[in-house]
């Protein structure tokens, strides 16, 4: 039996529940990780709220970093004892003692830094990357508005933006100016007292991490042929054809190859995860209302283990 924060019905923060349950074995292709941290998401309360209709009960959590303890038939990739990190997959979530994902959406850990960290990066440095690189094809020398650049997604994009050779904006309340220029923003908006539309205009691309007005609002700030990406929200119909530029909504693709790519990076120490709070598993209720609020800056971890080292 293993331990694992649970949900039987969707619902506020109460619904979570710190049971034992079975063990599962690794399939084909898959990998049980013996899980010492599991990063916290928006998409997490977002399925506990219901806003996406998957089989209960189910073990909540998108994202782990832990220590490989068996692996399944086929897979030569990795060995029992890795240190990895990555996505859990939908039901078998990451808030728990041990999980079995596939051996795809995995990758060794970064050296240089530990599992609390390393739990911090997979939804939210793949949506970063995903965004700026995959889709709209961020180069260096380009200009890029982030908006909620405090947040998961956002601490990544800055800090991926800025090494790729990026001129980097970012949204935030005025609390977060300096700590996002230290991290790599060129300038800070005060999204609560200024316009980012009266003070930018012409940008090669746009992260949008926020969604409605602000995603309205961000149209008209690109240059002819500028991109738009969103983690939120659906293109509005004829809306890039009416400005002339191109956008495309983000769903995060659970990729190992990138998460290695990522992983050297911050080996090379050009980025770090941001971790601003490290909470025990069984205060899984705390980290949800926390990141519910909407104001989180960086990452949100669950420690699930003692770090073996
Ligand atoms: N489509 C996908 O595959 C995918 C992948 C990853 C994430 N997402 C989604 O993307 C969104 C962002 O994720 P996240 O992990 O970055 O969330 P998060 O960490 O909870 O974001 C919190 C940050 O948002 C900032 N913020 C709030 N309102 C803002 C506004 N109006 N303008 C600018 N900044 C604002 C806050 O800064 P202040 O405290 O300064 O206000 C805070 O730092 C979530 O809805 C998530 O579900 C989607």
């Amino acid at each position: 039996m293993l331990k694992a924060i649970r949900i039987h019905e969707f619902g506020g923060p109460d619904v979570l529940k710190y049971e034992e349950i079975p063990e599962s074995q690794p399939g084909p292709g898959e990998v049980r990780i013996r899980v010492v941290a599991a990063g916290v998401n928006p998409i997490d309360w977002k399925i506990r709220r219901g806003y996406m209709e998957l089989p209960l009960p189910m073990t909540v959590g998108s994202d782990v970093a832990g220590i490989v303890d068996m692996v399944g038939q086929g897979v030569d990739s990795f060995r029992p004892e890795d240190e990895v990190f990555g996505k859990a997959s939908a039901g078998q979530g990451g808030y728990a003692e041990y999980t079995v994902v596939s051996s795809t959406q995995i990758a060794l850990k970064p050296s240089s830094i530990g599992f609390i960290e390393s739990a911090a990066i997979p939804t939210a440095g793949l949506a970063a990357w995903q965004s700026l690189f995959d889709i709209a094809g961020l180069e260096r020398g380009q200009t890029v508005l982030i908006h909620g650049a405090a947040g998961g997604v956002g601490t990544f994009a800055v800090q991926f933006a800025k090494w790729k050779g990026a001129y980097v904006i970012g949204t935030a309340s005025s609390k977060n100016a300096e700590f996002l220029k230290s991290i790599g923003c060129d300038e800070v908006i005060d999204y609560r007292n200024q316009r980012f539309e009266e003070i930018v205009s012409s940008l090669d691309v746009v992260l949008d991490t926020i969604g409605g007005d602000t995603l309205e609002r961000s149209w008209g700030v690109l240059k002819p042929g500028g991109f738009l990406v969103t983690t939120v929200a659906s293109i509005p119909e004829g809306v890039p054809e009416k400005y002339g530029v191109r956008a495309d909504r983000l769903m995060t693709q659970a990729d190992g190859r990138e998460l290695a790519q990522i992983a050297a990076i911050i080996d090379e120490q050009k980025i770090k995860p941001i971790v601003t709070t490290v909470l025990p598993l069984t205060d899984a209720r705390k980290a949800h209302e926390m990141s519910e609020t909407g104001h989180a800056r960086g990452k949100i971890v669950l420690r699930v283990a003692e770090d073996p080292k």
